[in-house]
């Protein structure tokens, strides 16, 4: 069976965190979708590491990593990820495989997602300009390059051509990119990329399903962010809902056993586009400065906001979540009251339906308030110990979303997980 686990927000939920501890139950994790727009950040005895493109689980000895198809490799982050893993784990390279079918971020799109975004002026997606948009654009486009071409005597031939096709639609852009010096360091990436393991990697994985081994499908970015449902067009290119395992990894529908849902217990965003529950002002700035919300890829701060339970209602719907994982409850030690969205008011009319169009639609959110709990969750180890108002909140968001939290996070580290019965 295949176990998923995703973002149900903006992306930032904790993913590395929790997958990092849920591998030691899994023989395989496989990213498969987004690229180097994700940051997922492990505590490893007590050394902070933030991963990109390799999945959470390099740091159980005994796992496998897949880096799936639906992923888009920039080869130079993934060289240099390697190099600052390598060190703590030496047998990195043994445990670490690549599907055939990934595309490959050349330096050429790095490039026209930062002339887009230039264009785009005050209506910027706030994208982490890693290439992610334009990768994808040649996917579903037909021209995109891909790891397998790696392996092709006609390699340059194919990248020279996309890079003329390339150059073309920079010329129409006023934004100058210097991508030319990008292009070095992306060959002498690319030769260390072809030694890595690059397989057919939906038989490979086909092939372990079939020897019972366990599998957990690690995604990228968040549900209010996914191509399709997402806050279009303030969204990144993938899928990032369960569906996104199966076309991103070869995995056929019914092999999908659980789904962990992460949401934090309040909201962040990170680049532009609607946030109904968005706190701009002091509270805000205290969720910020009390999460430490700040972008793992690009430093940018996070917006911060309460939890938007339509929102993540939406989201459990979309993927099918069967467990709820609570991460940064901690950080709500330092509120009081503790408020989540639990409606939307639209012209007038209150609802729990996510609207179509966020971007062009007023929703003032519904709020349910709730006592701040009466001692800190952060110095908590058990479900007996958690403050009784923090129990009862768990108990509205699981009723409210008809969904069991299975754990709630609160820290850092690897073992700061409490288990909810
Ligand atoms: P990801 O992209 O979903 O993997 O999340 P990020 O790594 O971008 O951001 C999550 C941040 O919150 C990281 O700095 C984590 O170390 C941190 N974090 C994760 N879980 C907890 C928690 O329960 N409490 C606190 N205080 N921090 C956490
Ligand atoms: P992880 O995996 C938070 C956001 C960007 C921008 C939009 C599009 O760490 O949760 P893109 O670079 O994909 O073109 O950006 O999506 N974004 C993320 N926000 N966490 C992420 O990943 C994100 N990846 C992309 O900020 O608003
Ligand atoms: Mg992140």
């Amino acid at each position: 069976m295949v176990d998923v686990l995703l973002g149900l927000q903006w992306g930032d939920e904790g993913k590395g965190k929790i997958v990092d501890f849920l591998a030691a139950r899994y023989d395989i994790i496989a990213r498969f979708q987004g690229g180097p727009n994700a940051g997922h950040t492990l505590y490893i005895n007590g050394e902070k590491v933030v991963l990109h493109t390799i999945p959470s689980g390099v740091f159980q000895s005994h796992c496998l990593n897949l880096i799936g198809n639906g992923v888009v490799i920039d080869p130079v982050t993934l060289q240099k990820e390697i190099h600052k893993i390598l060190p703590l784990q030496a047998d990195l390279l043994q445990r670490l495989y690549i599907s055939h079918r990934a595309h490959l971020i050349l330096p050429t799109h790095r490039a026209l997602d930062a002339a887009s975004e230039a264009a785009k002026g005050s209506e910027k997606i706030g994208s982490t300009l890693k290439g992610i948009g334009p990768a994808y654009m040649d996917k579903t486009g037909r021209n995109g390059l891909r790891v397998g071409d790696l392996l092709s005597p006609d390699f340059q031939k194919k990248y020279d051509k996309l890079v003329l096709k390339h150059m073309e639609m920079l010329r129409q852009y006023s934004h100058k990119v210097e991508w030319e010096e990008w292009e070095a360091p992306f060959f002498e990436s690319i030769e260390y990329l072809r030694n890595l393991q690059i397989v057919n990697a939906e038989y490979w994985l086909d092939m372990q399903i079939k020897d019972g081994k366990n599998i957990l499908a690690e995604g990228a970015q968040g549900s209010m962010l996914d191509i399709d449902f997402g806050t279009y067009p303030f969204v990144t290119s993938s899928n990032t809902i369960t569906a996104g395992v199966c076309s991103g990894l070869g995995i056929a529908p019914s092999k999908i056993g659980d789904v962990y849902g992460i949401t934090k217990a309040y909201c962040t965003r990170v680049g532009g586009g609607p946030f109904p529950t968005e706190l701009e002002e002091e509270t805000g700035d205290a969720l910020r400065k009390a999460g430490n919300e700040f972008g793992a890829t690009t430093g940018r701060p996070r917006r911060c906001g309460w939890i938007d339970l339509v929102a993540l209602r939406y989201a459990v719907m979309l993927s099918g979540v069967t467990k709820l994982i609570v991460t940064k409850a901690d950080v709500m030690d330092h509120f009081d009251p503790v408020k989540a969205a639990v409606g939307y008011i639209i012209e007038g009319k209150e609802t729990r339906e996510f609207p179509y169009d966020l971007c062009a639609t007023d929703a003032t959110p519904v709020y349910e308030t709730f006592a701040g709990w009466e001692k800190p969750i952060s110095d908590c180890n058990t479900y007996d110990e958690l403050p009784h108002v923090f129990r009862d909140y768990c108990r509205y968001v699981e009723n409210y979303l008809e969904t069991k939290i299975a754990y709630v996070s609160n820290g850092t580290g690897r073992d700061q997980l409490i288990v909810i019965p």
